[in-house]
């Protein structure tokens, strides 16, 4: 029996922009996470979903995207065809912008690839898992399945026609980051849709939304590598005022976020696809208890705390 784990993912700026070409940076959030167990089974490739309470054969739901994924990972190993279990399991609230579907997908992959006696490099996993993404998202920009998938902090510009580009962000300081999460659930392809419809009716404006929001991400990855708390918070405000313009916040993610500046935090924005799911918070290690609290009372269904570690070293990705 082999296990593998994925985290989930915050993006700390330009979601949404990086769909059309902007850069973004996101980071892994080790609180949460998926757990992937491979174990002998009794006939076939059966998928336990255990949260769901679900179990299901792989022939039996062969679109079935974890099916799919599961199916192809074989293939790529080596076509093992002896009975196997895979259990999922995850943590990370689901449809909320933290990247539950990307990392379930991602501890699939590797622990395969380990019960098969291999080891697969982040890039291989990350493309592997995109595959599975595109049922989720319709045109994922891929920034999701390359987090969860290198696990350390990056940064993600799509660049055409397919290649990405991925580096690594050095954090000159570890950040201490309170996610409150609306309770609303709302998949990422209907906001991306909506922001499709508008930009189509307006280009030259959503242009420039998209330009600024470019900006700060190329100035968040000189705050983050200088450790300037204060200037990230203000961009990550900057950010969020940017996303309302674009139409993707909503009143429950607006509540948390004046919530968390009212108790301290140095900036708050909201994360991934809107509409619902999740915002976070920067703050000062004394500030994070009462910014928790604030979200709690503002009537955020579940807050997680935690912390992305300064950089080691400028270690390269791969
Ligand atoms: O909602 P999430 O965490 O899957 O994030 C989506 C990020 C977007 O930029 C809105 C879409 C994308 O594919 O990058």
């Amino acid at each position: 029996m082999v296990q593998a784990h994925a985290p989930g993912k915050l993006i700390l700026c330009g979601e949404h922009a990086v769909v059309y070409g902007q850069p973004a940076i996101a980071v892994p959030v080790f609180a949460v996470g998926a757990t992937a167990t491979v174990a002998p089974g009794t006939s076939g490739l059966t998928i336990n979903l255990q949260d769901l309470g679900e179990q299901w054969r792989v022939d039996e739901h062969p679109d079935q995207p974890l099916a799919a994924l599961a199916t192809r990972t074989l293939q790529m190993l080596g076509g093992e065809t002896m009975p196997l279990r895979i259990m999922l399991r995850s943590t990370i609230p689901i449809a909320s912008g933290m990247g539950s579907g990307a990392a379930l997908g991602a501890a699939l992959v590797q622990a395969l690839a380990a019960y098969s006696g291999r080891t697969l490099d982040a890039a291989t996993v990350s493309a592997l898992v995109y595959e599975s993404e595109r049922f989720y998202h319709g045109t994922p920009s891929g920034i999701d399945n390359s987090v969860v998938s290198f696990a350390r902090p990056i940064w993600y510009q799509r660049e055409a026609p397919a290649a990405p580009r991925i580096e690594p962000i050095t954090l000159g300081t570890g950040l201490d980051l309170v996610i409150g999460d609306t309770g609303v659930r709302c998949p990422t392809r209907i906001t991306v849709g909506g922001v499709r419809e508008r930009e189509r009716a307006d280009p030259d404006t959503y242009r420039q939304w998209f330009e600024a929001i470019g900006h700060i991400v190329v100035d968040m990855r000189a705050a983050l590598h200088g450790g300037e708390l204060q200037v990230m918070g203000t961009l990550l405000d900057r950010n969020h005022a940017l996303l309302q313009a674009i139409g993707v916040s909503s009143p429950e993610l607006d509540r948390l976020v004046a919530a968390a500046h009212g108790a301290g935090a140095l900036g708050a924005k909201l994360s991934g696809g809107g509409g619902g799911g999740v915002m976070f918070a920067l703050a000062r290690p004394e500030h994070r208890d009462a910014v928790q609290a604030a979200l709690l009372d503002a009537g955020a269904a579940r807050v997680i705390v935690t912390h992305v570690p300064a950089s080691a070293s400028e270690a390269s990705l791969v």
